[in-house]
C-alpha cells in the first residue's frame, strides 16, 4: 500500500487556476498508486494512465510558463530549467511502460513518487517563489 500525495493549504501558490491544476496533477499521480495496488490490471489501462499523467505535466508547466511570458516574470529562465528538467525525465515515462522486459506494477509505482516528490517539492520550493510577483500583477 503506497502512501497518497495529498494537497494541503501548505501548498496554495494562491493563483487559483494554479492551485486547481496541482490538485489534480496530484490526484492522476496517485491513480497511478491505485491502479498498481490493484490485484491485476492490463498493460492498456497502466499506458493510458502514464499517457494522461505525462501530458497533464506538459500541460501544467506550459500553463505556468504562459503566465511567465504574459507577466514578464524575472525569474523564469530558472524557472523554466527546472521544468525542463523534469521534461527531460517524462519524456521517457512512455517508453519505460511500454517495455515488455518491466513488471508494470514496479514502473507504475516509481512513476508516480517520482513525479509526486518532485511536484511536492517543486511547488513548495519554485512555486511558491512567484505568488508575490503574480498578485502583484493581478493574477490570483
Ligand atoms: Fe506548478
Ligand atoms: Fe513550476
Amino acid at each position: 500500500m503506497s502512501n497518497k500525495f495529498v494537497w494541503t493549504n501548505e501548498y496554495s501558490v494562491n493563483v487559483a487556476e494554479i492551485d486547481e491544476q496541482h490538485k489534480e496533477f496530484i490526484n492522476i499521480i496517485n491513480s497511478l498508486l491505485e491502479l498498481e495496488e490493484r490485484e491485476s490490471f492490463t498493460d492498456e489501462e497502466a499506458l493510458m494512465k502514464v499517457s494522461k499523467l505525462g501530458d497533464y505535466a506538459f500541460y501544467h508547466l506550459a500553463t505556468e510558463e504562459d503566465l511567465f511570458v504574459k507577466t514578464g516574470y524575472k525569474d523564469a529562465p530558472e524557472h523554466v530549467s527546472v521544468h525542463d528538467m523534469f521534461r527531460e525525465k517524462a519524456k521517457d515515462f512512455g517508453d519505460w511502460i511500454r517495455d515488455k522486459n518491466v513488471d508494470k506494477k514496479e514502473v507504475l509505482k516509481e512513476i508516480a513518487e517520482f513525479t509526486g516528490d518532485w511536484l511536492m517539492k517543486h511547488i513548495l520550493i519554485m512555486d511558491k517563489k512567484y505568488t508575490e510577483f503574480f498578485n502583484e500583477k493581478g493574477v490570483k
